[in-house]
């Protein structure tokens, strides 16, 4: 990734779940770009906006809480408006089937896709007036690969999709635009249970052979918060080494 440009100079960027893993990576990337970063997670994620200086502010947001969007929204006036939002912040439980209770669904409903829509609910009017903005929902390419007991989180990935579907479609005219990142494994916390052979073989199915670090998807982020994208919208775009090809 080449980070000597400023592509997001001027940009302000909001990204959720930045404490750690894909997330902490996001901001820092978007933050090399240039762009202002509001970096939020269920604790205020000091130590990533510690990671990149100044031009970054720690918040907390428990994404599925309506109240801490609302009070996100209104800090960031202070800060400005809000052109970047990366809904990143993610639940995974493994469940099979039979053991999948409501309120685990209920969470993984709420953590996984209310928060896209509560991130349009606050967000989306300033953009519509600056008539530019950005929505990256982070999916998963797990919605294309037979893996046990996770019938909730494919769900609520494969919903994501979807919802950037339809709203890339209501916000087009204002020049947003909405599109799903779908990462295959990670090197992240959330990963760090795995053994190194289970790791290896799910990378081992990848064209690429390696497993992925968070690093790997900061790219296509980048790509899709940028100008240069600004006729792709809507769109469902993998980044997993090449283990899921869509059809
Ligand atoms: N790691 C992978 O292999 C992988 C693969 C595909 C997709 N993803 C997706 O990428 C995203 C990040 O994954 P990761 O591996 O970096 O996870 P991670 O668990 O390492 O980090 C996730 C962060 O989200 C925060 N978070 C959890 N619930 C939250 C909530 N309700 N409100 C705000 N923040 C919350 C956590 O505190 C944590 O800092 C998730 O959406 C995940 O589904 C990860």
């Amino acid at each position: 990734m080449n980070s000597s440009v400023s592509t997001h100079e001027g940009r302000t960027a909001l990204v959720t779940g930045a404490g750690q893993g894909i997330g902490q990576a996001i901001a820092l990337a978007l933050a090399k770009r240039g762009a202002r970063v509001i970096a939020t997670d269920l604790a205020a994620p000091e130590a990533t906006v510690g990671k990149i200086g100044k031009n970054a502010f720690a918040l907390p947001l428990d994404v599925t809480r309506e109240e801490d969007w609302r009070s996100v929204f209104l800090q960031s006036q202070e800060i400005g408006d809000i052109d970047i939002i990366v809904n990143n912040a993610g639940y995974f439980p493994n469940r099979l089937i039979d053991e999948l209770d409501l309120p685990t669904w209920r969470k993984t409903m709420a953590t996984n896709l209310d928060s896209h829509f509560l991130s349009v609910k606050y967000f989306l009017p300033g953009m519509r007036k600056k008539k530019w903005g950005r929505f990256v929902g982070i999916s998963s390419n797990m919605v294309g690969l037979a893996i046990l007991g996770m019938s909730h989180y494919i769900a609520s990935k494969m919903a994501i999709m979807g919802f950037m579907r339809g709203l890339a479609n209501d916000v087009a005219g204002d020049g947003i635009t909405a599109n799903a990142l779908l990462p295959g494994l990670m090197n992240t916390p959330a990963t760090s249970s795995q053994s190194e052979e289970q790791k290896r073989s799910t990378w081992e199915q990848q064209a690429i052979k390696r497993l992925g670090e968070p690093e790997d998807i900061t790219g296509a982020v980048l790509f899709l918060t940028s100008d240069d994208a600004a006729f792709m919208t809507g769109q469902a775009i993998v980044v997993d080494g090449g283990q899921y090809r869509l059809g």
